[in-house]
């Protein structure tokens, strides 16, 4: 059995185009959850210090994945929506100042800084339908946007950002460059530094194949004593382990954004995931999922009535695609899918599937051939 085959060895018939939303997890996390488990209830935490080497070893991963510098650079958060939260409740706003997102955000990179209102700090929503969705953003910038905020990649559309223009140009206009990388991250490469960000962010439950609630937030290391700090706690001191000490300062890395005790039950599961992701490589992943994308794709055109409603230009996506059929309302159609065994998602008036590198031919040939089946009764 291939490595893959084993890592992925889903229900009979499962076919798991969903990568975009909530992700299975690898075998290798799955075991690490249950030894976890079973050496929390024969020893309880006697090992601790063997955890932390694990949980030092997470963050050396996604420093890789991220090409942060240095392990300092991040933090380990809850998810995307608290990292971002961090920024928008952390920079010193001037009444008057403007956020920039474009008008295709999630919900979490929209609302936090719609929160911002209160402090009289307005968010300007951009369209990304034209043919250059940088140039529009970058042209909604003026004297007043203190913050550019962009998913690296649109979560209903699929549009993927030309991040290093926008970092680029924010750098040059000085502008703060905020990404949200949830769809990105364990799905391509990624590169804080050549994309020159101020901010990036994620949750490990997507395309890094971890669990729901254990993310990271990297914060360019000139930013990181900008930010004001909301929760206090002994984790994020400068010497958390020296209990009797009665003064103290935050941290001097991005350990002040994690105010007490880590999800190290997240931390076992997500550092076996991305050890998967290291062992096949970055690069191969993103040829791969690729491919996949590219071949759902040529066969959802060739079933008539399908509107794609995602770039087809593969430069200008990552993992996922979204389409309409013509004669079914979204709902219908994802309804049937589901008692297919076909689990994918209803997103921005289409169905979005979303396969990972993994993804075993059969299940986007016997995906589309279903498909084809709806089409033609
Ligand atoms: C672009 C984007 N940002 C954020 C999230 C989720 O945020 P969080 O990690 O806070 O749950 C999603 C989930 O679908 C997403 O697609």
């Amino acid at each position: 059995m291939s490595l893959l085959q084993d890592e992925f060895a889903h229900a009979d018939g499962l076919r798991y185009l969903n990568h975009a939303a909530v992700a299975p997890w690898p075998k290798r996390a799955t075991r690490a959850v249950q030894s976890f488990a079973e050496e929390n209830w024969r020893l309880g935490a006697r090992d601790y210090p063997d955890w932390l080497t694990v949980e030092r070893r997470l963050r050396e991963r996604l420093a890789k994945l991220l090409n942060a510098p240095t392990t300092a650079d991040l933090a380990l958060v809850k998810n995307t929506s608290e990292a971002l939260s961090f920024v928008a409740f952390g920079l010193d706003w001037r009444a008057g100042d403007q956020v920039v997102i474009s008008n295709q955000e999630f919900p979490s990179n929209r609302v936090v800084w719609e929160a911002l209102k209160r402090y009289d700090v307005d968010t300007v929503q951009v369209s990304l339908d034209g043919s250059d969705p940088e140039g529009a953003l970058l042209a909604a910038c003026g004297p007043r946007t203190r913050l550019l905020s962009v998913s690296a990649v649109q979560y209903a559309s699929g549009l993927r950002l030309d991040l290093q223009r926008l970092g680029k140009e924010c750098r040059r206009r000085g502008v703060l460059f905020c990404v949200d990388a949830i769809q990105q991250l364990g799905a391509l490469p990624f590169d804080a530094q050549a994309i020159d960000c101020a901010f990036a962010m994620a949750d490990g439950h997507k395309w890094m194949l971890g669990p729901e609630g254990l993310g990271v937030f990297y914060c360019r290391i000139d930013l990181r004593e900008q930010l004001k700090l909301h929760e206090y706690g002994w984790h994020m001191l400068e010497h958390p382990g020296d209990y009797e000490r009665a003064d103290w300062t935050p941290s001097r890395t991005a350990r002040r954004f994690e105010c007490g005790s880590p999800n190290m039950l997240g931390a076992m599961a997500l550092e076996a995931s991305l050890s998967l992701l290291e062992e096949v490589g970055m690069e191969q992943v993103a040829v791969a999922l690729g491919e996949r994308v590219q071949w759902l794709q040529e066969g959802l055109a060739k079933i008539p009535g399908t509107q794609l409603l995602s770039p087809l230009n593969p430069a200008r996506r990552a993992g996922i695609l979204s389409f309409r059929l013509d004669g079914w309302d979204n709902q219908t159609l994802f309804e049937q899918l589901r008692a297919k065994q076909v689990v994918c998602a209803q997103r921005g008036g289409g169905i979005r599937f979303s396969p990972h590198f993994y993804t075993e031919p059969r299940v986007i040939d016997e995906t589309l051939a279903l498909l084809r089946q709806m089409a033609d009764a």
